[in-house]
């Protein structure tokens, strides 16, 4: 009998669904997997209302196979023109789970997010007092500050002062991708909580540079040197409740990604769960995965864990070198790699 591992069934906390075509191409991907998953805001023009989310999960929701129990949750893209009485509103009705802060210019679609966070600061203290979690992406976007340092420096310019302001709000620093940001996550109190993808724990910056330019390795935040790698992986499999799975899935074309100034993104959405269970393997944590992939997260949101399982066994599994995209291709993390962990069923 083949090694195996039967956990509940997990949610992915942070992800990218596109629209139209490529979002429907995708959606069936994540659906395998997942009984719920946050779906990111940055489209163009961006979910900033809860009108647009409400729309927006309308679309997801007909994409999902017949059949198949999947459930969006939304969140909107914060402004500096966000109306708190609108994301309230939409919190409380159930549309939006929670809202996401993009600095201005820090990565895809990020154009019309906040230029400074004392803009918010009003949004943000009406979500504290509601309860309402806040998803970030951790990075400051000044030019003088080296890109491998941005989400260092994010912590000491925005997170620090954030959270000191405002200690009830309920924090989700999203792709961490530093030692400094493990220890930032490990030292704040029970409001704070962190999702890591899988690419941050499998790859360094050399699988991006060394050998030759590798487009498909690139993701904002950007992978850094092995050092972080190592203290992502003893993050995740630590057994702490403060991080859980999100896989940050960005699905970009092929050519977009293959062109002189190619898009930020990794797409892992098709091989998710045996990416991070073949890490939770490698270092030796496998009963660690359950909490990581299925109970942390939803214990954060406030929302209950799934009821039904999933198994996952010991087997290969071979990762194509392409996968549709709905206008075209899309070219998958683990591309031409062999896995050695597959979802039964
Ligand atoms: O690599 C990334 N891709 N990082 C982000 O923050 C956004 C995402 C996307 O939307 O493509
Ligand atoms: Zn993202």
């Amino acid at each position: 009998m083949a090694e195996s591992l039967t956990i509940r069934r997990p949610d992915d906390w942070h992800l990218h669904f596109r629209d139209g075509a490529t979002m429907r191409a995708v959606v069936p991907h994540t659906a395998r997997q997942f009984a719920r998953a946050i779906v990111m805001p940055n489209l163009v023009p961006p979910v900033t209302t809860s009108a647009l989310a409400a729309a927006y999960r309308e679309r997801i929701v007909d994409a999902v196979p017949v059949g198949v129990d999947f459930t969006p949750l939304m969140t909107a893209y914060l402004t500096d023109q966000s109306d708190a009485d609108d994301l309230a509103a939409g919190f409380a009705d159930g549309v939006l789970t929670a809202v996401k802060l993009y600095p201005a210019g820090a990565t895809t679609n990020s154009a019309q997010g906040v230029t400074d966070i004392a803009n918010v600061m009003g949004v943000l203290e009406r979500m504290a007092e509601i309860g309402m979690p806040l998803c970030v992406h951790g990075e400051v976007t000044q030019a003088d500050i080296d890109i491998f340092d941005r989400e260092a420096v994010f912590i000491d310019r925005v997170m620090q002062p954030l959270v000191a302001r405002l200690p009830e709000l309920k924090i989700i620093f999203e792709h961490i991708t530093t030692r400094q940001a493990a220890e930032f996550v490990d030292a704040s109190g029970p409001n704070i909580a962190a999702t890591i993808t899988p690419q941050h724990l499998h790859i360094n910056r050399n699988a991006m540079l060394v050998g030759g330019i590798r487009p498909h390795m690139y993701c904002l935040p950007v992978a850094k040197r092995e050092e972080h790698r190592l203290a992502l992986r003893k993050a995740a499999t630590s057994g702490s409740t403060k991080y859980f799975l999100g896989t940050d899935s960005a699905p970009h074309h092929k050519h977009t990604k293959e062109t002189d100034c190619g898009c930020a993104g990794i797409f892992n959405a098709p091989y998710a769960l045996e990416s991070y269970v073949t890490v939770f393997d490698e270092e030796g944590a496998l009963a660690r995965f359950e909490a990581f992939a299925s109970l942390n997260g939803p214990r954060f949101y406030g929302l209950p864990a799934n009821e039904s399982m999933i198994t996952l066994e010991k087997a290969p599994v071979e990762v194509p070198a392409t996968v549709g995209g709905g206008e075209a291709e899309i070219v998958p993390f683990h591309a031409g790699e062999t896995l050695s962990w597959r979802l039964a069923s």
